[in-house]
């Protein structure tokens, strides 16, 4: 079949050949020979034959006799060589082959390069250059072999080149090559495959153009990371987003490649710069150099290639295209798009808050934390908590927190209520350094600490989206332990606070502020008009910041009384302390810088200690009640010199046993050292602080001093100075709500006269006192006896009960069941507690080894 189909032509190309013979014979060849046509040209060269061939077969013979003024380009047979045996492999067009309306003298091509745009079907790019004498014209990729062979006959030229002249890549493809073959011009490549998938490369408006490539390093030189990606759509996000802000995108995307495509096919030789212009209609000059093989734009450096001929239009590549970034408009919009943030910026479109981003035309400095978006959370974002996210300044982290000692500052976010809660006031941010960065409120991570700047807008990317401040109760750490101050409010309803129109101040008692007044803690739970004058007063209108600078102001409390209060800052080595002054309460409180909490209604400052409004009276007959042993209140009424005691004008602390220790002593009104007992119990109210403080010397009414131990952290047990090595444990204190130096301490049991070292007892007391101490004396010989008795008899019924005494240990320290806060006084296991206590105190308390209970021991090794 292919073997007939060759035969037929090979007849008619014989044909010709005799007919071209006959021509020859008579005209002395074929040059000379009048009326001569292209198509004769084709036939009398067999350098054509396959040409010619595909011509006739395509049935274009007719079409190049019938043209006028025209160049033809006929590929030699070498030509198709490399198409193999497939001649219908590409395509055949003849266009690819004509310059119509162009009779092309190779002699009045100019040096160097020239392209032809017109009436060509893409264009030509050709190339003069002269080499060892000889002149080598090349046209695209095909070098001209064969020149000016002119039929007589035609105005027409033929030039034989070695090459097929083949259709021009898109420019797609072309840039895909491009890329495989440098690496350079990824990011360019990047973007137009993304305008392609979007379709607007296929726009009539980009045919029959001149092309500026940026390479990479063009790109870096006038972009960052963000505005690269941003051009490129690197997160594929363009496609998501919808309504203005994807018109917004499109448009810029669409304005930084017109800038880069000038109106026209520009190449080659130009003699002058020529003035032309891109598709933004910017003015752009163009050079060119070398005999047009480089090209400058707008005083570029030269192009890296130039004079590329894709379909349709011609390309130049750059590393420095100077306007490059002219066309393309930046703001924080397009940054968050950068970022991958596009979610972010629908929230805010669909939130109406768009106005945030507006342009930095505007010149409002702005900062906005974004929340990284990689977790691909669909997050509940509110209009409120949006504008928590943004504070209407510039912050610039390290510039902030540089050389300054607190570590933690408090900046107000764009989130200002309208409504009641804050007072029309803006809603806070809290920023702590630490070693790793930048934490926002005690939970949001900064994730670095520079942050990308677009016009005035700061942009720093967060781990998680911001949570407005919510209720009360939820916005305290746990860490502070505010839960004692929490049970008090809640006792009286104030948990959640009444819209007030101004927010709130609260005081809140936190940390250790209850475990040093733990007598008053529970005298307050007994007494809700107590608690009421406590927390009332520590609730305050209006907003009260650590960071307020020293002011003086008038606000009320929830009593709705006036209250005046002035706020100073004091700063030492390691920290900030701030104090407030209320008119309505007697000491300075204290709080430190920066530590505010905020909540929805307002800012709390957990402080570390309870301070007493002057309205409320806690006196030490209150304290002593408290405790329970209300007959020591008697024992102080009993003697005349102890009646100031309880008159609350000077300062007095009492050492107050539990009510059943007392019983279990036999104190009574009757006991008859009851004066000197007392003044063992009462402590001078200079002497209060070294009692506080765990001293060494704390100096009793009576002379003897007593001195303290803190056995582990607050357990303290004290003893008499100069007396044995029993002691009693401190279980709670509480002082006055109007006198530091006038408190309660309940111990575990009384301290015994007895414990006092013989000679000082002798020294100290008359006669009859000797008599008893001999009487006792005997007594105790007796008890040893009996004791004794006891083991023996116990031997006797073969436990070993009565060996296991000695196994002691520090009875202090290793039981936190006695421990201060937890021991109840007046509960059962109270009583327990003190009786295992007696026995335990039998036995040196600087002993390491702990005694069992016989008692405990008996019953449970021997239950009947
Ligand atoms: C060919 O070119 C000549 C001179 O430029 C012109 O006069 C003539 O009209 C052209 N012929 C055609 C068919 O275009
Ligand atoms: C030649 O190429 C065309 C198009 O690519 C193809 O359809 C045809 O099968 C090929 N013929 C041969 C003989 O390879
Ligand atoms: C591009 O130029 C060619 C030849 O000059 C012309 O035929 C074609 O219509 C032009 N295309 C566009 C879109 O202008
Ligand atoms: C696209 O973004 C990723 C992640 O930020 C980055 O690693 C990559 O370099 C970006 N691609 C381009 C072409 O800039
Ligand atoms: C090119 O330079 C001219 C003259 O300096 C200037 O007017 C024009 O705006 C520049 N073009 C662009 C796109 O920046
Ligand atoms: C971009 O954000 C999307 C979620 O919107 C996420 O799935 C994707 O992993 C992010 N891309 C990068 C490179 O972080
Ligand atoms: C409760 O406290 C109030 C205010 O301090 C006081 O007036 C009242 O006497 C107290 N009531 C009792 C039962 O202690
Ligand atoms: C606050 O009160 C303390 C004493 O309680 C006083 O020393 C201090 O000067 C007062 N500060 C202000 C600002 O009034
Ligand atoms: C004290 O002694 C008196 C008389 O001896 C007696 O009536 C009274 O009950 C005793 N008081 C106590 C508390 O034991
Ligand atoms: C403490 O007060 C007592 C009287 O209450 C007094 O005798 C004593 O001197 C005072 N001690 C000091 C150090 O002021
Ligand atoms: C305690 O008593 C001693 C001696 O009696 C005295 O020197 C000392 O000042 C007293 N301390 C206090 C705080 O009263």
């Amino acid at each position: 079949m292919i073997f007939g189909l060759y035969n037929g032509l090979w007849n008619q190309s014989a044909m010709f050949l005799s007919s071209l013979l006959l021509w020859g014979i008579l005209a002395h060849g074929g040059s000379d020979f009048p009326f001569t046509t292209v198509v004769d040209i084709l036939s009398e060269n067999v350098e054509f034959s396959t040409f010619l061939r595909i011509l006739q077969r395509q049935g274009c013979v007719p079409i190049l006799n019938e043209l006028q003024n025209y160049t033809l380009l006929a590929p030699v047979n070498s030509a198709f060589i490399n198409m193999g045996t497939n001649e219908s492999s590409t395509p055949f067009v003849l266009d690819n082959f004509i310059l119509r309306n162009n009779v092309l003298s190779t002699s009045l091509i100019d040096d160097g390069i020239t392209v032809i745009d017109c009436d060509v079907r893409f264009p030509l790019v050709l190339q003069k250059s002269v080499s060892s004498g000889s002149t080598l014209i090349k046209i695209n990729e095909a070098t001209i072999v064969d020149p000016d062979l002119a039929p007589s006959f035609q105005s027409a030229t033929v030039h034989g080149i070695s090459d097929l002249i083949n259709d021009p890549p898109l420019l797609i493809d072309f840039l895909q090559d491009l890329e495989g073959q440098t690496g350079e011009f990824s990011l360019f490549e990047k973007f137009v495959e993304s305008l392609t998938s979007d379709n607007i490369i296929t726009d009539m408006e980009f045919y029959n153009n001149t092309i500026l490539i940026p390479s990479n390093i063009n790109f870096h030189r006038y972009f960052n990371q963000l505005e690269i990606n941003y051009i490129l759509d690197n997160f594929s996000k363009l496609d998501s987003v919808t309504g203005n802000i994807r018109k917004a995108w499109e448009k810029n995307r669409l304005n930084f490649f017109r800038n880069l495509i000038l109106r026209g096919v520009h190449g080659g030789v130009h003699s002058q710069p020529e003035s032309t212009e891109n598709l933004n209609n910017d003015k752009i000059s163009f050079e060119s150099n070398d005999f047009g093989s480089s090209i400058s734009v707008n005083d570029s450096e030269l192009s890296i290639d130039s004079n590329i001929v894709f379909d349709r239009g011609i390309i130049h590549s750059f590393n420095d295209i100077p306007f490059l970034s002219k066309a393309t408009h930046f703001n924080a919009e397009t940054y968050l798009h950068g970022m991958n943030s596009s979610d972010f910026v629908q929230e805010l479109y669909f939130r109406n808050l768009q106005k945030m981003l507006e342009d930095e035309s505007l010149d409002v400095p702005l900062t906005i934390f974004v929340p990284e978006t990689s977790l691909n959370e669909k997050f509940g974002y509110t209009k409120s908590n949006l504008l928590y996210h943004f504070i209407e300044n510039q912050l610039w982290l390290e510039e902030e927190f540089l050389g300054i000692k607190s570590s933690t500052k408090m900046f107000e976010s764009a989130f200002c209520s309208s409504n009641k809660r804050l007072g029309g006031n803006c809603q806070r941010l809290r920023i702590k350094k630490n070693l790793n960065g930048y934490i926002i409120n005690d939970k949001y991570k900064i994730l670095h600490n520079k942050p990308f700047e677009i016009g005035k807008t700061l942009i720093y990317t967060i781990s998680e989206v911001l949570q407005l401040p919510g209720d009360f109760v939820p916005s305290l750490n746990p860490f502070y332990h505010c839960s004692k101050s929490l049970e008090l409010l809640r006792k009286i309803n104030l948990l959640d606070l009444p819209p007030n129109q101004e927010g709130y101040t609260i005081l809140l008692p936190c940390f250790e502020s209850w475990s040093t007044n733990g007598l008053d803690l529970e005298y307050l739970r007994r007494n809700l008009t107590a608690i009421e004058l406590m927390m009332k007063n520590m609730i305050l209108e209006g907003l009260i910041y650590t960071d307020s600078e020293d002011i003086n102001l008038n606000t009320k409390n929830m009593f709705d009384q006036e209250i005046s209060i002035s706020v100073r800052t004091e700063s030492s080595a390691d920290s900030e302390k701030v104090f407030l002054n209320l008119s309505s309460v007697r000491e300075s409180i204290e709080t430190e810088l920066n530590m505010d909490v905020f909540f929805n209604q307002g800012v709390i400052h957990p402080i570390s200690k309870s301070y007493f409004p002057n309205d409320l009276s806690i006196t030490l007959g209150d304290l002593i009640e408290t405790t329970g042993t209300t007959a020591f209140i008697d024992f102080l009424n009993f003697f005349d010199d102890f009646n100031a005691v309880l008159s609350n004008n000077d300062s007095y602390s009492l050492l107050v046993p539990t009510k059943n220790s007392l019983r279990i002593d036999g104190i009574d009104k009757n006991f008859t050292s009851l004066h000197q007992w007392l003044e063992l119990h009462v402590i001078p109210g200079n002497a209060t602080s070294d009692l506080l403080e765990c001293g060494n010397q704390i100096n009793t009414t009576s002379g003897e001093p007593l001195t303290c131990r803190e056995s582990s952290p607050g357990n303290y047990l004290l003893k008499l100075k100069n007396g044995n090595d029993n002691e009693v444990r401190i279980l709670k204190k509480g002082c006055t709500s109007f006198d530091m130096n006038s408190c309660v301490f309940l111990i575990d049991r009384p301290i015994s006269l007895q414990w006092l070292s013989p000679n000082k007892y002798h020294l100290k007391l008359p006669g009859v006192a000797i008599g008893i101490g001999i009487v006792l004396g005997a007594i105790s010989v007796l008890a040893l006896l009996f004791c004794i008795l006891v083991v023996f008899v116990g031997r006797n019924h073969g436990t070993k009960v009565g060996e296991q005494p000695t196994d002691t240990e520090d009875n202090a320290a290793a039981r936190p069941l006695l421990s201060a806060n937890n021991a109840e006084p007046n509960s059962l296991a109270g009583s327990n507690d003190y009786q295992r206590r007696r026995f335990e105190s039998a036995y040196s308390s600087n002993s390491s080894r702990k005694p069992i209970d016989v008692s405990t021991v008996r019953t449970s090794v021997n239950p009947v």
